[in-house]
């Protein structure tokens, strides 16, 4: 049964079709990453505008070379420590790499995912003549990534020849980029592997000193994270520096269609009583409680960052469809492993017309 589902899934994406698939993380929108009319598609079943670069995943680490020229000693321990798994490398790209997966410029971004499914639908890709599969998560272009098979087909429908069903997603958010292109890693995008976690495996130091680089930075030792580098834009790329677009990065992003507010834990109680006394339909999301009444719901958070980041999207996805006015959130705290979590929420909360 399963076999089947997959050869179909192989058959489709050499035919050029997308491919929804689960992967640890989020569900990708799966399309030949040689083949730029497949490419094409991806783009225009996202929304998504054609100079934001995709993810290519690849089955087995000695793939790399087919995607990028060079290969620094910082991606082998990091593929060594953290692949198949939530982490995404930017390395200098091959010539031949369609500009539809790198929006143009001179890296790709590449990544070996921890599911099954999708190691043996990238393994079947393969053996059928394929290279890699380019994914980025299945949703509208800046909406909430799915994290199950559901979502997908609720967000894309009709735009994907087939979606293939792993389950929930054991992570729940999306990987860990760490620019290696540049003379020091760059973390563009927090994910569940951190940068403590990052510098480790580099042999490097973290955390940040108060200039916001590693301790050791001036020595060359240090690890920079660099996720916030649009923060104040809506509008992509920074001109000023030279730094790669990623649209994940975006101020803008993950956000549901209702408004949607970051509130303090101190405040939040208070900010439920206005909101109510105003006559406002509410939805919280908090680790502590609220009373059920006709214009509140009440969604519990966990207090555990993993186990957060693992509901982040369907609790978000399941308040902006309770039709109410504004969905207020606990605002997690501000530890470590907390980064992505909150990442996510800014951008979340930023994108939404509830700021
Ligand atoms: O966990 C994930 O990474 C998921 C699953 C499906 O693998 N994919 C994902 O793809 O989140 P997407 O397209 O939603 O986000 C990919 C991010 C974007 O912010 C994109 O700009 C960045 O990766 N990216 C891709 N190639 C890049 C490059 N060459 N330079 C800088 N950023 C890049
Ligand atoms: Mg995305």
């Amino acid at each position: 049964m399963r076999e089947t589902e997959l050869l179909r899934a192989v058959e489709l994406l050499r035919a050029g079709e997308l491919v929804a698939f689960p992967t640890e993380t989020v569900y990708g929108l799966g399309a030949d990453a040689g083949n730029p009319v497949a490419l094409a598609k991806i783009f225009a079943a996202k929304g998504r505008p054609a100079d934001h670069p995709l993810i290519v995943h690849i089955a087995d680490i000695s793939h790399l070379g087919q995607w990028a020229r060079e290969i620094p000693d910082a991606a082998h321990l990091l593929a060594k420590a953290f692949w198949p798994g939530p982490l995404t490398l930017i390395l200098k790209r091959q010539p031949n790499v369609p500009d539809l997966v790198t929006g143009g410029q001179d890296t790709v971004g590449l990544r070996i995912p921890n599911h099954p499914l999708a190691l043996q639908l990238l393994t079947m890709f393969n053996g059928a003549g394929g290279s890699g599969l380019a994914a980025p998560s299945a949703n509208r272009f800046g909406r909430i990534s799915p994290t199950s098979a559901q979502h997908v087909r609720d967000e894309l429908g009709a735009a994907v020849a087939l979606v293939l069903d792993g389950g929930p997603c054991t992570v729940g958010i999306e990987s860990t980029i760490v620019d290696l292109s540049r003379d020091e890693p760059v973390i563009l995008r927090p994910g569940i592997i951190s940068a403590e976690q990052i510098a480790q495996a580099l042999h490097r130091s973290f955390p940040l000193a108060p200039g916001g680089r590693g301790c050791h930075e001036a020595a060359g030792e240090g690890i920079t994270v660099r996720p916030e580098q649009n923060r104040h834009s809506r509008a992509g790329g920074n001109p000023a520096t030279s730094a790669p677009r990623a649209p994940g990065s975006l101020a803008a992003h993950y956000a549901p269609a209702t408004p949607m507010r970051l509130v303090p834990a101190a405040t939040l109680a208070a900010e439920v009583e206005r909101c109510m006394h105003a006559g406002r339909r509410i939805a919280v999301l908090s680790v502590h409680p609220f009373a059920a009444h006709e214009r509140l719901l009440w969604r519990q958070a966990s207090s555990a960052a993993g186990q957060y980041a693992h509901d982040l999207y369907l609790n978000l996805r399941t308040l902006d469809q309770a039709g109410v006015d504004l969905i207020l959130v606990e605002a997690p705290p501000q530890g470590s492993e907390w980064t992505a979590v909150n990442d996510r929420l800014g951008r979340a909360a930023f994108g939404s017309s509830g700021q």
